[in-house]
């Protein structure tokens, strides 16, 4: 997408062929600087520290780690050593995996002579798929909301995100935002309530970033205005994306993403998941039981970081001295209450079946 009229992904390899270039996304909204990769230990970082973040991203930047890890050293023990390493960052989001079982699967049968040049191309070609995917995704999720549009006789389309599966979070178009942004470039109207997101406020800080860079009209809101928001008819859809999709359509996506559904159907708002089918984890059935819930630091809960009235970003403290502060990362929705999967390769219902759909080899 567009920053200051300039065209962006999230990650590209720099024309010198040994660095990974990435937006430092902790660096959000107050600055916007990129960082050179340059070994596997430093992408190791940018994933757990979360100066990349989002499903997609996280397994692109993951892929490229691998490259920049063979890059001096092609052989077998720095491939596995690599992967164990990149494989330990985050816990929830399956891109993860599915990146490097797809390294691990594409290189480990060449000859360490092949191996740097062939992890580079491949890396590259997850990311220009993950652009591919999620223009699809947009043009799947169109038709949705150009169907509400039409009812509405041309009022904006009130839709509710959650958390930043916007194009910050794969390497170009979003998730989530990929039929907004594609909504609004087809010139309907659309309104984008932004959840702000506690702990790390990655609506607040990314998806408000976004979209306003991108000219689509929102308001950033407090995570507990949703369900008042719906109760009133202010929220025609929901959109948002998930970290891992179960074999029978749970979605496991940021925490606070299961109380939104619970307010949408208790309103009889239309609550959409948007995925890359690599977010599909086939293994998993039951998502409450089966996915692993990233527990993070206690503080970023306790602290939280802002533009300071000298222009400098400043951390303060929010809790009183000796409160314990918890932080589960992401919960999961249960596929009864969502409406939707929205895919690159069409809208299926949230079931077993309809997920049997997306199966690489169907
Ligand atoms: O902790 P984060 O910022 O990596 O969480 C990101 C999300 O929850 C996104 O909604 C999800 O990864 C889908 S991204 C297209």
């Amino acid at each position: 997408m567009k920053v200051d009229g300039t065209h962006y992904r999230t990650i590209w390899p720099d024309p010198d062929g040994r660095r990974v270039i990435i937006l430092d996304q902790t660096l959000f909204p107050h600055r916007f600087e990129t960082v050179a990769l340059e070994t596997v230990d430093e992408a190791a970082h940018a994933i757990r520290a979360m100066l990349v973040r989002g499903a997609p991203l996280i397994g692109a930047t993951a892929a490229y780690g691998v490259a920049l890890a063979l890059r001096d050293d092609p052989s077998d023990q720095c491939l596995s050593r690599a992967i164990i390493n990149l494989s330990g960052t985050r816990p929830t989001a399956i891109n993860l995996r599915w990146a490097l079982d797809r390294m691990q699967l594409r290189l480990a049968p060449l000859t360490p002579a092949e191996r740097a040049a062939a992890a580079w191309r491949e890396a590259a070609t997850i990311c220009d798929e993950d652009v591919a995917i999620n223009a699809a995704i947009g043009d799947n999720g169109l038709p949705i909301i150009e169907g509400i549009a039409g009812k509405k006789g041309g009022a904006p389309v009130n839709i509710l995100t959650h958390c930043n599966a916007g194009w910050l979070a794969t390497v170009d178009w979003g998730t989530a935002t990929a039929p907004i942004y594609k909504a609004h470039d087809k010139g309907i109207a659309v309104h984008v309530w932004v959840d702000e997101t506690r702990p790390r406020n990655q609506g607040a800080f990314l998806t408000a970033w976004e979209l306003g860079r991108h000219g689509v009209p929102h308001t950033v809101i407090v995570d507990n205005a949703g369900g008042h928001l719906m109760q009133h008819g202010r929220v025609d859809m929901v959109i948002v994306g998930t970290d891992r999709t179960t074999a029978r359509g749970d979605v496991c996506n940021k925490i606070g993403t299961y109380l939104k559904a619970l307010a949408a159907r208790d309103n009889g708002v239309p609550f959409y998941v948007a995925l890359p089918t690599p977010t599909i984890d086939w293994t998993v059935d039951d998502g409450v039981a089966g996915i692993p819930i990233e527990d993070r630091s206690g503080d970023e809960v306790r602290r939280i970081a802002g533009l300071a009235a000298d222009g400098q970003v400043a951390a303060v403290d929010l809790l009183p001295p000796g409160s314990a502060a918890a932080n589960p990362a992401f919960d999961v929705t249960p596929a009864r209450l969502v409406t939707a999967l929205i895919t690159e390769r069409g809208v299926v219902p949230a079931t077993a079946e309809g997920v049997a759909r997306l199966r690489p080899d169907v």
